[in-house]
């Protein structure tokens, strides 16, 4: 990790301390889907939400570039943040044929995900990421395509909530359709390894 992602992670860090401070680890949960039933066109599909500039942004508009996509939650203790800085440094790791790769965060917990909680943190993740929220349905409808389940957990004398979620980061080819996934725990070297054979 260089010095800007340390300084990135710890920006971060102080942004979601406070969950960290709970260190509940609820994504490796029974909501896992089984790897080997992740195959073909059935994870991907049409969705609709908004980007953290407040754009309306469909799944055809990244047609023609690779895409990394991760669903989960801005106030994620650090399953998500690893996920998300995972990836950035696994597109530094690829050098320019990472302009190729369009990173993707989704949020599902639009209840306090708003778009300007999304600018603040897809900013302070990594300039190259865009953050993905919306109405519940919309999430919904999005997180369904890629089977991605979630619901929310409070823990024990906590006044919030957590979000329990699937933790997968899927690539997908520039035709829309998945190609590989990754999980937060995938070492971003491992996650390069993988889109240096796919993206060319
Ligand atoms: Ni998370």
């Amino acid at each position: 990790m260089d010095i800007l992602k340390t300084i990135r992670f710890i920006a971060l860090g102080a942004i979601v301390g406070l969950g960290a401070a709970w260190g509940y680890h609820f994504w490796q949960g029974a909501n896992m889907p089984d790897p080997a039933s992740l195959a073909g066109d059935a994870i991907g599909g049409p969705y609709e939400l908004i980007d953290q500039n407040g754009t309306t942004r469909r799944d055809t508009d990244f047609r023609g570039k690779f895409v990394m996509i991760y669903f989960g939650f801005t106030f994620c203790p650090d399953a998500c943040p690893t996920a998300l800085l995972g990836m950035a440094q696994a597109l530094d790791d690829i050098g320019p044929s990472a302009d190729r790769v369009q990173p993707i965060f989704v949020s599902i917990d639009p209840d306090r995900d708003t778009v300007a909680q999304m600018k603040s943190y897809v900013e302070a993740v990594d300039p190259r990421l865009i953050g993905l929220t919306g109405s519940a349905a919309q999430v919904a409808s999005a997180a369904k395509a890629y089977r991605v389940f979630y619901r929310k957990v409070t823990p024990p004398g906590m006044s919030d909530y957590l979000m329990d979620h699937t933790s997968l980061i899927y690539l997908m080819g520039p035709d829309g359709k998945y190609l590989d996934h990754f999980s937060h725990e995938t070492p971003p070297d491992k996650i390069a390894e993988k889109l240096r054979r796919h993206v060319r």
